[in-house]
Order: structure tokens, then sequence, then C-alpha cells
């Protein structure tokens, strides 16, 4: 009998580590890129309790799986169980991507280029402008380490917990010489009276997650002139301020877009069908 797919011996297996992992878009994108490319792959979804991290971790060796994804919350704690950690790892503290060759673990970050290739979908140069973000947690790190690397001048970090952001400065010294004078650190009160300066608005948070969120900051202060990015996947009360302004903006399908692009092109050397992967992430949660 003939299978409708193309499993057999010479499948090789990929997949996600996360906990929850149910909500997860990328067993689908990522199985169409396979798909798509004529790669015999299979890419699962692996609900991975944080006290299994580590055997999940050596049951990549032992089963000769090619590759992972790693979402929350076990983006940080890997790091402690691979071979090799990448430069932007390093720097990020976190990996959302694992290369097995052989049996040698080597972890990557993909968030960084994934958005800033989203920014690129903006169509306008970010290059000179000077950037707002919100959040000094995983997220964060990850996109003002693009941000850095792409060499951006001025970022001013909006937290909570400042001491968070000056511990990324701290952290990024090596990065570049003259990261403190690249990003200042300042509380969300203080939002309201830097935010003319600025011309484009992160949000690298969870606020706006859930309906019942307080706003970080009064949204009525975005101007048509800013651009909004919130990498949460959806439409954020920020963002849905940003479109009534007549601001351009983006949602974090983009992000989550490129990141998995890069880590396809990390295991295979190759760039999944764009459009096609597009077409499923619209698609549903
Ligand atoms: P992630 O890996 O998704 O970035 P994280 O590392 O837990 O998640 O970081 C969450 C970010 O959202 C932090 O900047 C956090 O602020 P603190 O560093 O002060 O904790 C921010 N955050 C989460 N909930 C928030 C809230 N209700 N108000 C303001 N900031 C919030």
């Amino acid at each position: 009998m003939k299978l409708d797919c193309n499993i057999d011996g010479k499948t090789q297996v990929y997949g996600i580590f996360g906990y929850p992992v149910k909500h997860s878009k990328s067993p689908t994108f990522q199985t169409l890129s396979f798909q798509s490319s004529g790669i015999n792959a299979v890419y699962l979804p692996f609900e991975v309790k944080p006290e299994h991290l580590e055997s999940a971790v050596r049951s990549i060796r032992v089963l000769g799986i090619k590759g992972i994804n790693v979402t929350v919350p076990h983006k940080e704690h890997i790091i402690r169980y691979v071979d090799e950690l990448s430069e932007e790892v390093r720097y990020i503290k976190a990996a959302n991507t694992i290369h097995n060759l052989d049996g040698y673990l080597k972890a990557y970050n993909t968030d960084s280029y994934g958005f800033i290739r989203g920014l690129e979908e903006l169509k306008m140069d970010f290059r000179n402008k000077k950037f707002l973000v919100l959040g000094a947690g995983g997220a964060s790190r990850a996109i003002l380490y693009g941000l850095v690397k792409e060499g951006i001048q001025s970022i001013t970090v909006a937290n909570r917990t400042v001491e968070k952001v000056n511990q990324i400065i701290d952290d990024f010294k090596t990065l570049h010489r003259f990261i403190e004078d690249i990003i200042k650190p300042i509380s969300l009160s203080e939002i309201e009276f830097y935010i003319k300066d600025v011309d484009i608005i992160v949000n690298t948070t969870s606020v706006g997650l859930r309906e019942d969120d307080r706003p970080l900051f009064n949204y009525e202060l975005i101007e048509d002139r800013h651009t909004v990015v919130d990498i949460i996947y959806r439409k954020t009360p920020l963002l849905e301020t940003a479109e009534r302004k007549g601001c351009k903006w983006q949602d974090g399908l983009p992000m989550l877009l490129y990141q998995g692009v890069k880590a396809f092109k990390i295991w295979t050397g190759k760039e999944p069908d764009i459009e096609k992967v597009k077409e499923v992430l619209k698609g549903g949660d």
C-alpha cells in the first residue's frame, strides 16, 4: 500500500521542546518547510517538563534527533546542557535552536535575526531611527542584540525593573565599546518624557496578552509618525491604538516566521518557501 506521506527508514526527526507546547505554530510551518523543500523529515511537538529537560537534551543525542527548537520555559536553562554556544546565545543567555552534528549539540538564538528581518518587511530605513524598547526580559535581550549588531545608535529601554536594563548594558560591554551611549535605561513612568524623541516603539513584554492587562504607559501619547511593533502574535491594545492613530505597525508574526526560517537554514542550509509559510502562519492560532 502506498502512504500519502513519505515517512520511511531514512526520515529525519526534528521538533520543539516547550511546556506547554500545544499552542505552538512551529510543527505546522516547519513541516510545511520540509515538505516544500523536498526534505524527508518530520517535525514534532515535545512537551518537556522542566525537571526532564536534561534527559530530553540527552535524548536528542541518543535518538539522533537532527534539530530542536526551544520555547518557554526552557530557552535559558537548555544552554547548560549543550556542547557549544553561538555568539548570540552567549550575549542573549538563551537559545531557541539546537543543531545536532553527530551527537555534538550547538545552540543558536534565531530570535534576533527574526526580529531584524521582520523589521525589513516594514520597508523603511530603520537603521537611522531611534528606538524605544519596552521590557528587559529574554525576548528584549534578543532584540537588543539584533539592534546593536545592526548598528542602531539610540535605544531607550523602559522596564518596570530598571536594574535589568543595567544588567544588559553590563553584559553587552564586550559587544560594543560604546554600549552605554547607545542603550539608555528608563523606568515605565519616564516613557512620557522620552516618547517624543523616538521613532520606533517595540513591545517585548507580555503586557497585552490578556484583555485586562494594564497598559505599560498612556498609549494616547503615540503619534502617527511612530512605528509600533509588538512581538505578541496578534493585534494588542497597543497595536490597536497605533492603527487608529495611523501609524505603521507590525505584530509578532514576522519575527516568528523569520526565527523559524533561520532555524531551518541552520539545519538544512536551505531557505523554505516564505510565501507558503506565511499562509500557514496567518491561519488560526
Ligand atoms: P520573555 O522571555 O518573554 O522576555 P521574561 O524574561 O519573563 O519573558 O520578561 C518579561 C518582561 O515583561 C520583563 O521586562 C518584565 O518586566 P520586569 O523585568 O520588571 O519583570 C515585563 N513585564 C511582565 N509583566 C509586566 C507587567 N504587568 N507590567 C510591566 N512589565 C511587565
